[in-house]
């Protein structure tokens, strides 16, 4: 299993973003983009690799399945994205048929890579990979909520005039509505928000706290209303996730992955704080939540869990 070779299988807004954010990465030696319009992977192999020069040495070139042999890391980003008005959970049965018709191809040839599930819905859609595929949990992962958080990180840094790398807080549940924001152990830089609102002269309230995380939740909705689809913000996590297994750091992110009996719930995804190193998920954390935050994250599962029900894996 090679971690310098990656593929990304679907090249629409979201792949070819995330395929170009990896290819000027550094981080891989080759980048194999897949898609069903064969012409369309081509096209941006070429557009990529034209500028590969002025970055870093990264063999990019469209591929077929059997190209995939010992890659390492998979990236599946084939599907439909969010329309004006739609919900993640809107693409669920056009997406779960779509990675149905890729796993089998993908799991003949490189059956010990590790699977970035980034179509939506995400936590389902992972859910579902580990499932069909039979590949450890750890080895399965969704881009969960490390968006979100990102989002969160970013619009507190930007209400408290800070470096949003200082702000230390997550997003964790369902990517998607269902998501909480968990204020309990936010801080910057170790300093609590009460206490650094206080010396930024920034108001701390509830409704403050509420409007920054239905910023967050709605982020996708609004920008999406504006150009049509997200694909800058989710692919640079998508880089910051890969960056993580590849480099084997240990970072701790909220990836989805299949949780076996934490935080009160069982056989479902959810974006948590989990450790990342070179084999996949190492560890996922067990985050001190409050009593409300511990129940929204289990109605957030809740929601996962009767649309699971339903899907009848
Ligand atoms: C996002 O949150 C649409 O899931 C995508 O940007």
């Amino acid at each position: 299993m090679n971690l310098q070779k990656c593929a990304v299988i679907g090249t629409g807004f979201v792949g070819a973003t995330a395929a170009y954010t990896l290819a000027t990465s550094g981080l891989f030696s080759e980048l194999i983009l897949l898609d069903v319009n064969r012409a369309k992977a081509e096209g941006e192999a070429a557009d990529i690799s034209h500028g590969v020069s002025f970055a870093q040495p990264c063999a990019v070139h469209a591929g077929d399945y059997q190209d995939l042999k010992d890659c390492g890391l998979v990236i599946l980003a084939a599907g439909a994205n969010q329309k004006p008005g739609e919900t993640r959970i809107d693409l669920l049965h056009r997406n779960e048929v779509i990675l149905k018709s890729i796993l089998d191809a993908v799991l003949a040839v490189a059956p010990d890579c590790i699977l970035l599930v980034v179509s939506n819905p995400v936590d389902l859609l992972t859910y579902l990979a580990q499932k069909l595929s039979g590949l450890p949990a750890c080895r399965v992962i969704g881009t969960g909520t490390v968006l979100d958080t990102a989002r969160l990180k970013y619009l507190v840094g930007q209400y408290l005039q800070v470096d949003s790398r200082n702000v230390h807080a997550f997003i964790i549940g369902e990517h998607g509505d269902s998501e909480l924001a968990v204020w309990s152990s936010a801080n910057v830089s170790g300093m609590d928000l009460p206490d650094y609102c206080r010396i930024a002269g920034k108001e701390f309230s509830q409704s403050v706290l509420d409007d920054i995380y239905q910023n967050v939740r709605d982020a996708a909705y609004h920008i999406i209303e504006g150009k049509g689809a997200t694909y800058y913000g989710i692919g640079m996590a998508v880089l910051r996730i890969a960056r993580a297994i590849v480099r084997g750091e240990r970072s701790v992110l909220p990836v989805s992955s299949v949780i076996q009996g934490r935080y009160g719930v069982d056989e479902i995804c959810l974006g948590l704080p989990s450790v990342l190193g070179k084999n996949g998920i190492e560890t996922v954390l067990d985050l001190p939540l409050s009593y409300e935050e511990r129940k929204r994250l289990e109605s957030s599962a809740a929601k996962l869990r009767t649309l699971l029900d339903q899907m009848k894996i």
